[in-house]
């Protein structure tokens, strides 16, 4: 096996703030983007600007050194500027610039696809192509309902799956993101994740599916609102990403796929943040041996190096008609495949499996120090390098307490930690291949932030 990074990688030092961020080269940059862009857009920007990225870290133009523990929204799987991917990339572009997929393929295509479906779950057979995770699931939203001439999806709340119209009608991560959308999309209905720290599901009935979720679907969402007869499949992510690093309980997936079965509904896996590699193994589903009906890629797909996203499904999910037009121009762009295949080949090559595993164990231990230690956090929580930190106001009430969980974000930034402060939970999501010794320092610097955050709330 080769080993698990670049050698140049060995020597990275990080993270180094030499100047408050935003510094003034930082604030001259966002303050240009701010004067012309949709605001929307300002609003959301991390406060400095970026001058290079090279592996886990991330440089901005005052000269500051951060350690990322975002990776590009979890879409730079094996680091930034990953040189083994600049060749085959370089070499698609130079030998295809782009071409449009949908009319005009080479071998390169035919290749990457029978690749993807060899490392995919068994009951995927067939694939289609798409640009990116949200067009993905566009796609198969479409092919859910075509093949099974039914309109209802069942999604579940906390759930993110894009940002346009349809995947965040579908999505219910956080009600301002389908804000003005509900009333106008229909055909989705919601279930409460099965979410061990949040759901307001207890324990499974006796005589019941055996799990709690699944339950109240049956016993509930079955019985007064929905025919099963109306639903052509359900839409999980297998590990609620942006929505807090959740894993289900093991109880959550034989009781699903029974009912999936009985009605004839298809699974659905949303692994385009859990797949290629965040959750410990290639793909989420492979966690709790689930074989699903068809799963969407995206994000780190192209190795954080191009944009691809696929829809893979079983014959009866996508096999059976071709009358469904989907994707668009840019979809397996060949440089994009040829940066697919490469990470595939990583994946195979190095131990980021097994790195992402002495992670998730590290994780553990310094999270599980940290709700010892800070009576603020209510539960902190780690699946591969999916890694979260709920921060609440009362343990015992579990009110969340999204202003500490900001002001823990920009302490941490200040002090050279990048962190997604998402929805619901700090979410840590480091690289895979990130040496623990870094995420031992980030850890760190997450308890000094706590510490300030908590020290300036009582100032
Ligand atoms: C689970 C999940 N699905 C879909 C998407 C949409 O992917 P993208 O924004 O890369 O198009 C995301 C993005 O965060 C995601 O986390």
């Amino acid at each position: 096996m080769s080993p698990l990074i670049p050698p140049e990688w060995e020597s990275i030092e990080a993270p180094s703030i030499v100047v408050e961020p935003p510094g003034p080269r930082s604030r001259e940059v966002l303050a240009r983007i701010e004067r012309r862009a949709y605001p929307g857009l300002s609003a959301g920007l991390t406060p400095f600007a970026l001058a290079h990225k090279r592996a886990w870290t991330v440089t901005d133009v005052d000269g500051n050194v951060y350690l990322d523990l975002a990776s590009a929204s979890a879409s730079v799987p094996l680091g930034a500027g990953r040189p083994e991917l600049l060749g085959p990339v370089t070499e698609a572009l130079a030998r295809f610039g782009n071409e449009d997929s949908h009319a005009l393929v080479s071998e390169l295509t035919a290749r990457f696809g029978e690749r993807l479906l060899e490392v995919a779950p068994a009951s995927l057979t067939r694939y289609d192509i798409a640009l990116n995770g949200t067009e993905a699931i566009e796609i198969a939203i479409k092919l859910m309902r075509r093949s099974t001439g039914r309109p209802v999806i069942i999604g579940f709340h906390g759930s993110y799956h894009g940002e346009s119209t349809l995947t965040a009608a579908l999505g219910a991560e956080a009600a301002e993101i389908s804000r003005g959308l509900r009333g106008l999309v229909g055909g989705f209905v919601h279930v409460p994740y099965p979410h061990p720290y949040r759901s307001p599901l207890r324990d499974p009935r006796p005589g019941g599916s055996g799990d709690a979720t699944v339950d109240y679907l049956r016993d509930h969402v079955l019985f007064h609102a929905l025919d099963p007869s109306e639903v052509a499949g359900v839409m999980i992510e297998p590990v609620l990403g942006s929505g807090g690093c959740v894993a289900p309980p093991d109880s959550f997936w034989p009781a699903l796929t029974q009912l999936c079965a009985e009605h004839g509904w298809l699974l659905c896996a949303d692994e385009v943040k859990s797949g290629m590699g965040r959750s410990g193994h290639l793909f989420a589903v492979e966690r709790w041996g689930v074989e699903p009906d068809l799963m969407c890629l995206g994000k780190a797909l192209g190795g954080g190096a191009m944009p691809i996203g696929a829809v893979l499904g079983s014959e009866r999910a996508i096999g059976g008609f071709d009358d469904v037009p989907t994707g668009s121009t840019w979809a397996w762009l060949p440089a994009a495949c040829a940066a697919a295949m490469t990470t595939l080949d990583l994946f195979e090559r190095e131990p980021v499996l097994e790195n992402v595993g002495e992670l998730e164990r590290l994780a553990s231990a310094r999270l599980g120090e940290l709700r010892d230690r800070f009576e603020r956090i209510g539960e902190v929580r780690a699946t591969g390098c999916f890694m979260a930190i709920e921060f609440v106001r009362d343990r015992e009430t579990k009110e969340r307490d999204p202003e500490l969980q900001d002001a823990v974000a920009a302490e941490a930034l200040r002090r050279g930690v990048i962190a997604d402060s998402s929805t619901t939970s700090l979410n840590i999501q480091p690289s895979l291949v990130m040496p623990g010794e870094a995420l031992e320092r980030a850890f760190e610097i997450v308890a000094e932030a706590i510490e300030a955050a908590l020290a300036a709330e009582g100032s």
